[in-house]
């Protein structure tokens, strides 16, 4: 059965969340994001929930994510964590695009936002540029294997990014 959504998915700091801000300025989706969700389940930030119960934890609130998304959610815009592209209902859910940029051009979009410190403090998985690198790198393949929709979003506005978004959806559908 068609759900009329589309999931946003791609490496840490690509800009889904700025994306999909400017997505629903111009168009009818509504939009929600996993991360978002799992904070509310848990009443407490990402961070501190790999910092307490371990990356295990998260993964299976994201299961559960993944299995509400599945079950109850249409014509939304689902804005994904970087890792939430291993849900194996995924195509279940919606139509998948994929965010791509080079991993040196995505550490420089974070390093260029005013909130940098922020941005590099709330992704564990972002500690440590070398083993982000080699998460990249094990994850793109992966990312492009499943990506119904492709955008590269380098160098692009969130704007420019989300009409390129609406007009490859539409000829998808
Ligand atoms: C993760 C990405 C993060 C968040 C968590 C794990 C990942 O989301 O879900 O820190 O495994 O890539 P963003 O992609 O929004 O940074």
């Amino acid at each position: 059965m068609k759900t009329n959504n589309i999931i946003l998915i791609g490496f840490m700091g690509v800009g889904k969340g700025s994306v999909a801000r400017e997505v629903i300025k111009h168009s009818k989706y509504m939009t929600i994001d996993t991360d978002d969700l799992i904070e509310s389940m848990e009443n407490r930030k990402i961070k501190t929930v790999f910092a307490e119960e371990g990356e295990a934890y998260f993964r299976k609130l994201e299961k559960n994510v993944a299995k509400w998304l599945e079950s109850s959610v249409k014509n939304t815009l689902i804005s994904t964590g970087g890792g939430f592209y291993k849900q194996t209902n995924l195509k279940k859910i919606g139509i998948i695009v994929l965010l791509d940029s080079p991993f040196d051009a995505i550490i420089k979009r974070i390093k260029e936002h005013p909130n940098a410190a922020k941005k590099l403090k709330k992704r564990p998985l972002l500690a440590d540029l070398k083993k982000a690198k080699e998460l990249y790198d094990a994850r793109r393949p992966e990312y492009l294997k499943l990506a119904d929709i492709v955008i590269d979003v380098t160098d692009k506005s969130g704007e420019a990014c989300s009409k390129e978004l609406l007009k490859k959806v539409k000829k998808h559908a």
